[in-house]
């Protein structure tokens, strides 16, 4: 029996307590199903139900992260050589310039030369994205990601 059969034998809900899970019926044809299947099982769902709510609350974070005011939780992660002259003193100022968009930042000495700071940030998309973008763009930061999440009680 293949990944992909043993996606359709248990579909238990996962909600959490207290809310009210609807069953609903979709029509897909047979080959945009099977695709489906495949790419769930390669990245380790169950069944399709969880598979679903995850593509959805995805899309909802997504459309969050795309309006200027929508609200967002995220990290930003930079790898920088710490050496770069007035580096620190940049990277510092800017996560004082934006203060109420940051919740914690932790700093890791990589090695010699690199340093690792991942920030938590909480805030409005346009505030968290500008921060992240100019962290990013500093001279001496040789990589950096932002990744954007939902703030937690819209799901
Ligand atoms: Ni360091």
């Amino acid at each position: 029996m293949g990944a992909a059969s043993r996606l359709e034998e248990i579909d238990m809900p996962s909600a959490p307590q207290g809310k009210d899970l609807e069953r609903i019926g979709v029509a897909i044809d047979a080959g945009l199903l099977s695709k489906f299947d495949e790419l769930i099982a390669r990245r380790g769902y169950t069944n399709r139900s969880e598979a679903f709510r995850d593509l959805i609350r995805a899309e909802l974070v997504k459309e969050a992260a795309d309006q200027p005011s929508g609200r967002v939780t995220g990290t930003i992660t930079l790898l920088y050589d710490h050496h770069v002259r007035l580096l620190n003193e940049k990277l510092t100022g800017l996560q004082h310039e934006f203060h109420h968009q940051i919740l914690s930042t932790l700093h890791l000495h990589l090695d010699h030369d690199n340093c690792l700071e991942v920030i938590v940030v909480k805030g409005e998309s346009a505030d968290v994205r500008a921060l992240a973008d100019r962290l990013i763009a500093t001279r001496g930061v040789k990589h950096g990601r932002l990744v954007l999440s939902g703030t937690g009680p819209e799901f």
